[in-house]
C-alpha cells in the first residue's frame, strides 16, 4: 500500500511539473532604451521622403514582420518565442515619445533580443525608409 501511494503522488507531482512548465509564460517588458546621444540628434534626411518608405515597406517585410507583425502590434510568427514584448508601433503615445533617431538606433543596433541589423541592411535610404514605414503605423 505504501508503495502505491508513493508511485501516486510521484505521478502526481510529474504531472504537475509538466503543466507547469508548458503554461505560457507572460512576456516582460522592455526597460526604456538608454540612446546615445549622437544617435538620438541624427535627423532623418528622407523625412516624408515616399521613395523611401517604399523601400523600407518592403525591408521590413523581410526583416522585421517575423517579429513585429504585419501591422507593428508585436504580434509576428516568432513573437510567441520572445522574452520580451517587441512593442507596439501602431501605438501613438509611444510614437511620440520617440524621435527617429532614437527609432535609428533601437532598429539597426538593437539590444538583447532585438537583433543587431547593421550588417544586413547598410543603405541609410533604405534604413531611413524602415523608419518612415514605421512612422506609417502609428494608429
Ligand atoms: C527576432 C525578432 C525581432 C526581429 C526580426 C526584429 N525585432 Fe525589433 N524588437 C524585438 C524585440 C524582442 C524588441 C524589444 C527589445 C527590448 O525591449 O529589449 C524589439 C524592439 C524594437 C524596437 C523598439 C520598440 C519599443 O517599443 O521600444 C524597434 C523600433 C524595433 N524593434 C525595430 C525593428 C526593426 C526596424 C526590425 C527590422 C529591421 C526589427 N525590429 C526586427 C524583436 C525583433
Amino acid at each position: 500500500m505504501k508503495v502505491k501511494s508513493l508511485i501516486l503522488s510521484l505521478m502526481a507531482f510529474t504531472v504537475i511539473a509538466l503543466l507547469a512548465f508548458s503554461y505560457p509564460q507572460e512576456q516582460k517588458k522592455g526597460a526604456a532604451w538608454k540612446v546615445p546621444a549622437e544617435y538620438k540628434s541624427k535627423a532623418n534626411p528622407h523625412k516624408g521622403d515616399a521613395a523611401a518608405e517604399k523601400l523600407g515597406k518592403a525591408a521590413y517585410a523581410k526583416h522585421c514582420r517575423s517579429c513585429h507583425g504585419n501591422l507593428g502590434a508585436g504580434d509576428g510568427p516568432k513573437a510567441k518565442n520572445l522574452e520580451t514584448f517587441p512593442g507596439d508601433f501602431g501605438d501613438a503615445k509611444w510614437q511620440a515619445t520617440v524621435n527617429d533617431g532614437e527609432l535609428y538606433y533601437m532598429s539597426f543596433i538593437g539590444r538583447d533580443e532585438m537583433p543587431n541589423f547593421e550588417t544586413k541592411i547598410t543603405d541609410e535610404e533604405e534604413r531611413w525608409g524602415i523608419i518612415n514605414y514605421i512612422r506609417s503605423l502609428k494608429k
